[in-house]
């Protein structure tokens, strides 16, 4: 099976992240309603991206998440993590590619892509499966144009974690997720090609003043093809 997303797929971006920590200083998050999942620089940033990001919490049950461990574990379990590579987008990261699922994932995998794309969007034939383990995060990046098109969907395992994004001409407006263990994010059109975003290392995982303990985390990604 090739393996190819952190070599080639990905533009790494570090600006993203210094601007992120002095942008806070002044004008402090919105505060999200209860329950709220997404929150940003300011409430018209968030408004304007719409549905642009998504975060559909508990989009899969325990037991959906135990069959996507249960058909990924021994293949993640022959890889070893990577640490080394500092000019990777990832550090401390194992990942696979895989286009045949079981008859219980590829169902999911089915209510993922009829939520988060349209009929007509050609998609990637194989799933991006990304292991982080709890030490692991994904440095500010955005997807390769050459590879991937307007949608990014991922499902989250095992783990909560925030997804960080910062307009990439704009460094001050960045808009923070809460990917819930077991939840769905959709990433589209500008939010998925005019800001980075990352996962944050476990020091830094907080989501609006809420500290948000990583452990490992398995990530099952469906994009479609660029048009
Ligand atoms: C990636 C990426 C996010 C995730 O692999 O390019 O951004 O949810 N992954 O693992
Ligand atoms: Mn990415």
């Amino acid at each position: 099976m090739k393996v190819l997303f952190t070599a080639l797929k990905r533009t790494y971006k570090a600006a993203g992240y210094v601007c992120r920590r002095s942008s806070h200083a002044g004008s402090g998050p919105v505060l999200p309603l209860a329950g709220e999942v997404i929150v940003g620089s300011s409430r018209e940033l968030v408004r304007g991206l719409g549905s642009q990001v998504e975060v559909r919490t508990s989009f899969i049950t325990e037991e959906e998440e135990a069959a996507f461990l249960h058909e990924l574990e021994p293949g993640l379990k022959k890889k070893r993590y990577e640490f080394d590579h500092w000019d990777d987008a990832i550090h401390g990261y194992r990942e696979t590619e895989r286009l045949r699922w079981g008859p219980t994932c590829e169902e999911i995998l089915n209510r993922v892509r009829s939520v988060a794309f349209l009929d007509s969007s050609p998609l990637l034939g194989p799933v991006h499966v990304l292991d982080l383990d709890k030490t692991g995060y994904i440095k500010p990046h955005i997807d390769s144009v050459k590879f991937c098109g307007s949608t990014i969907a991922g499902l989250s395992l095992l783990s909560d974690s925030v997804m960080h994004l910062v307009k990439e001409d704009a460094p001050h407006e960045w808009v923070d997720l809460l990917l819930s263990r077991r939840s769905l994010y959709i990433m589209r059109d500008q939010a998925r090609y005019n800001f980075t975003h990352e996962i944050l290392k476990d020091e830094q995982s907080v989501f609006n003043g809420t500290r948000v303990p990583r452990q490992r985390r398995i990530s099952v990604i469906c994009r479609n093809r660029p048009v």
